[in-house]
């Protein structure tokens, strides 16, 4: 799958947002079916999302569908409703463990096969944070299914679920259980050897704090972002590549091992660099070259 560095949000009932949602550069847009449609709406929202998704034969931009919690049994009446359309992928919202996205899979293989689509052909990332209990067990996604595509995170409804009345602290940063989360969720995609993709920025008219989320989430390892706002597209694919900084300190590392012949570890501005540098440095003059 190529890599998804944005993942925008889309209320499924919204008309409006639907159409707008196309003319952005979002590598993927995500139907939501759950938080932001309202229960009296959902009939409606699943109807809508099935007719995006067939009036779109995909092209650039990937379509997801965020569907509600498998403990509900609004589930099953979603999937239902919107795999007529050939949905690229489905956003598990308050997944539990690897039993859901398997619980998941086995509905996705009933459902391609009613729809004549190739079996497996429907992708899965878990948000893999929003119930307390998850967090213990996070590990146990690797393997879990060949549709596991990537995993991503959410401090919002982690944050209700534990009683908080917020989940920042005094300095706007997230407060430790959701930085713990957030760490969490991005060991247990590297070792499931999936995408890892951070959750949203909420104020999405700060541009500034938008891109410094995400600077810091590439250099963590993160490869995409959730979004909420068409605005927020195009300073997150700017955050996933390199700056100009980071490009030429990288060559440096690239060109001290090439002139230290065959040595395991060298010296850069009086600063020791050895292998995992080395790899760091080949990965992000990499990533430069992919655009
Ligand atoms: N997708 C597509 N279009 C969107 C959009 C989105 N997520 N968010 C805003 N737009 C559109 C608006 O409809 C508006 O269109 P217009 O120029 O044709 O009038 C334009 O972008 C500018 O929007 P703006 O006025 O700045 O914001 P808003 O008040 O209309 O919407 C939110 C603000 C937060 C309600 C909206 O961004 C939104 O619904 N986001 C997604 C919410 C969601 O899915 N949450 C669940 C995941 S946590
Ligand atoms: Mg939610």
């Amino acid at each position: 799958m190529k890599t998804l560095r944005s993942m925008l949000f889309v209320p499924g009932d919204s008309e409006k947002k639907l159409a707008k949602a196309f003319s952005t550069q979002a590598d993927a847009l995500i139907l939501d079916l759950e938080d932001s449609v309202s229960p009296e709406r959902l009939p409606l929202a699943r109807q809508m999302v099935c007719a995006y998704l067939s009036d779109h034969p995909r092209g650039q931009q990937a379509v997801w569908v965020r569907i509600n919690p498998l403990l509900t049994e609004l589930a099953l009446h979603d999937l239902a409703a919107v795999m007529p359309g050939r949905p690229d992928g489905i956003l598990l919202p308050k997944s539990l463990n690897a039993q859901d996205v398997v619980k998941l899979d086995h509905f996705l293989s009933a459902l391609e096969t009613r729809e004549g689509i190739a079996l497996g052909t429907t992708l899965i990332i878990p948000i893999a944070t929003e119930v307390p209990g998850a967090l213990f067990e996070l590990n146990s996604y690797a393997g879990a299914s060949h549709r596991l595509a990537g995993m991503t995170w959410g401090a919002e409804d982690l944050a209700t679920a534990v009683g908080a009345s917020s989940n920042k602290t005094d300095n706007g940063e997230f407060d430790f259980t959701y930085q713990l989360a957030r760490s969490m969720c991005l060991l247990a995609a590297s070792h499931a050897q999936v995408q890892a993709i951070d959750t949203l920025s909420v104020d999405f008219r700060d541009e500034a704090a938008l891109r410094k989320d995400v600077l810091r989430a590439r250099q963590a390892g993160f490869t995409g972002k959730l979004a909420i706002h068409p605005d927020q597209v195009l300073p997150i694919h700017a955050g996933f590549q390199p700056t100009p900084a980071e490009l030429t300190h990288a060559q440096r590392i690239v060109d001290a091992f090439a002139q230290a012949q065959g040595a395991g570890a060298v010296q850069l501005d009086g600063r020791m660099v050895d292998k995992p540098h080395l790899t760091q440095a080949l990965r992000l003059l990499q990533l430069a070259t992919k655009d």
